[in-house]
């Protein structure tokens, strides 16, 4: 009765399984996996959500690509960032991932390829499956520091490739993209007729300084049809208000092509809250605290980490350059989920490496949102079970 794009098998993993017990029996956890900025103990301002409150959102008036006046903030924005986006080439979305259902339907038909980094962003199997596309990996190299594994690309690459994916900075590996290799992916995709999409949703988030002013953006180039997501989810640490954008790129004939096609798809479903688009100025100025705050805090638990793990300790983090999240590579004693298994025992949850597809064991992934105190203390569980004891800074 039911459609094969939903797996036949919805039992929970055996770490959500057990982090549901634990819950159940009223464990407290230290959840190194929060990424939910609502719930990571930030000042909000009590009247941030006013802007949603404007009578103007009395007055349903759809426009396909989003209300002038939004488009018009999310381009202002992108000039905060130093980045040129025309308000005419922004479409509104939901959510980064309403965009990449939007961009599926605009790029793919059943059973065309996107390729997909690895490691990287769970989600992309579902999205991609949900909407009939199917997902090719191509690698991220760890040699010091991360970067495109451009043999991998090409032997990703098949005619019915429709898209590649990038993440900048990566969830995560914590690794943007440098201008050099979207050089290189650009070189490749153009002349396929295959389009980039770079998904920026942590641009303002650098762990290391000057990283995201070096990065590279893909809707500065004119050479390639580039799609740049983001939204307010993570940019001013909103994802309830349920609004993303994307920045559309490249020669200029296939921009119109590409926003035209856009407009249809969009206007079929009208996914996006008037109240949110107008609301759009609004939130992203008075965000800009908030931002400042998740900026800090991220800062702040990476250099935790880092001090935490210098010296005896036999767990690493892997450098960092920007985002929530950050990678320790651990010694392999143990299969990741027994470890992630065993951690929860010891009152502190973290995601095992395998989640987001890294090539080998073992590695956790654990969010920088948490507050400061209670992230030293779950890096401390982590760190115990390894080292014995640990010298907290
Ligand atoms: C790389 C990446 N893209 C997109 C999203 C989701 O963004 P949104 O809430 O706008 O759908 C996430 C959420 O964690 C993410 O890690």
């Amino acid at each position: 009765m039911f459609s094969s794009r939903i797996p036949a098998d919805l039992s929970p993993n055996p770490l959500t399984a057990a982090v549901r017990a634990a819950r159940a029996c009223g464990r407290a956890l230290v959840d190194l996996t929060e990424s939910n900025p609502t719930r990571a103990g930030f000042d909000y301002p009590p009247d941030l959500l006013a802007p949603l409150g404007d009578a103007r959102g009395l007055c349903y008036a759809p426009s396909p690509l989003g209300m002038a006046e939004a488009r018009r903030a999310v381009s202002a924005d992108y000039a905060r960032q130093g980045i040129r986006a025309p308000a005419e080439h922004i479409a509104l979305t939901a959510s980064t991932s309403d965009g990449y259902s939007l961009l599926f339907k605009l790029l793919a038909d059943a059973g065309d390829e996107v390729l997909v980094p690895r490691p990287s962003y769970p989600l992309f199997d579902h999205l991609t499956r949900l909407d009939l596309v199917v997902t090719r990996e191509y690698d991220l190299d760890l040699d010091g520091s991360w970067a495109i594994d451009f043999a991998s690309v090409e032997r990703a690459l098949t005619p019915r490739t429709r898209a590649v994916l990038v993440v900048s900075p990566n969830n995560p590996t914590g690794s943007f993209v440098a201008p050099h290799e979207l050089e290189r992916l650009a070189a490749l995709c153009a002349p396929r007729g295959i389009a980039i999409i770079a998904d920026e949703v942590f641009a303002d988030y650098e762990l290391e300084p000057g990283a995201a002013g070096r990065a590279g953006r893909v809707t500065t180039r004119t050479d390639v049809l580039s799609f740049a997501l983001g939204g307010l989810s993570k940019s001013v640490g909103l994802p309830q208000v349920k609004l993303g954008w994307m920045a559309v790129g490249g020669p200029d004939r296939l921009v119109a092509e590409a926003l035209e096609r856009l407009e249809l798809v969009c206007d079929t479903y009208l996914a996006v809250s008037t109240p949110a688009q107008g609301a759009v100025a609004g939130l992203l100025e008075r965000g800009a605290s908030v931002r400042a705050q998740i900026a800090a805090r991220v800062g702040a638990n990476y250099r935790t980490l880092q001090a935490m793990t210098a010296g005896e300790s036999s767990c690493r983090p892997l450098q960092s350059a920007g985002g929530w999240y950050a990678v320790l590579r651990v010694p392999s004693l143990e299969p990741e989920e027994d470890l992630a298994l065993r951690l929860l025992t010891d009152g502190v949850l973290a995601h095992p490496g395998y989640f987001f597809d890294f090539p080998r064991e073992s590695y956790l992934v654990v969010s920088l949102l948490p507050p400061e105190a209670l992230f030293a203390d779950g890096v401390s569980r982590v760190l115990r079970h390894f080292d014995g004891t640990v010298g907290v800074t």
